[in-house]
């Protein structure tokens, strides 16, 4: 049984003094047990205050980027193991804004998956097509390249505990949500390429989930398919009421 996972996205918002209160007040507003997984991701500046404040709560941190390697010469960047340090439980490798808008190939992205799993943190893999290449048809091809090159060497068992996230580009910060049924036929097919990868009793076991525009009025139709087992997401993330109502649909 996959337990329905429930991110926050919150890309390069908020201050630690904003991010403290959405987490308290989040917190405050969900019932105990919550019964599914919740975890926020907050920039890097906010982690370290949040830890605390979400230490008693079901509400895990979770990092939007990580370096591939685990420390030296990068200037700028963070690694796996000081992500763990200051208390993240997952990690989110190639989101399209990093593939897009900073250059990431999926080379860079199976390091940074191999570093999160060094470190004992969980990778979260995003894969999606881009508008040109779905109405090209490639949505699967370009899915299958991304899970294959971003989950490369890696054991079976390390891919059993990879999440992966299928966000299509098009669907992102635009309100064109995918379609429930439209967005199943992937979470089918990566489940169905990870059989390949890992076998079919580990792809069983593997959370995928949804990601772009979603919003408290889709979420429960997403998640109602079967090959959903959670959502990623980003602008309904930042209100707390938006995000509460996501978390219990
Ligand atoms: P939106 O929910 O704002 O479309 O963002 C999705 C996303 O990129 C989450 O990682």
């Amino acid at each position: 049984m996959r337990r329905a996972l429930i991110i926050g996205n919150w890309k390069m918002n908020k201050t630690v003094g904003e991010a403290v209160e959405f987490a308290r007040a989040l917190a405050a507003s969900l019932p105990d047990p919550v019964g599914r997984d919740v975890a926020i991701a907050p920039p890097f500046t906010a982690l370290y205050a949040l830890a605390p404040v979400l230490r008693a709560t079901a509400i895990a941190l979770c990092a939007q980027d990580v370096h591939g390697e685990d420390r030296g010469a990068f200037t700028g960047e963070v690694s796996a193991p000081m992500l763990l340090d200051v208390g993240c439980r997952f990690g989110l490798a190639g989101h399209s804004e990093r593939r897009r808008l900073f250059g990431e190939s999926n080379e860079d992205i199976n390091r940074k998956v191999k570093a999160l799993l060094r470190a004992g943190l969980t990778p979260v893999l995003c894969v999606g097509e881009s508008l040109e290449e779905r109405e090209a048809d490639q949505t699967c091809s370009v899915v299958r390249r991304q899970l294959k090159e971003g989950l490369n060497n890696l054991p079976a068992d390390d891919i059993r505990r990879t999440i992966v996230a299928y966000e299509p580009v098009w669907a992102i910060g635009t309100g064109r949500t995918a379609a429930p049924e439209q967005a199943q036929d992937v979470h089918r097919f990566i489940r169905q390429f990870i059989g390949h990868m890992a076998g079919n009793d580990r792809a069983g076991e593997v959370r995928i989930l949804y990601g772009g525009s979603v919003s408290p009025e889709n979420a429960g139709a997403l998640m109602a398919q079967e090959d959903i087992d959670g959502v990623l997401v980003g602008g309904a993330s930042l209100d707390v009421d938006s995000f509460r109502k996501i978390i219990l649909y």
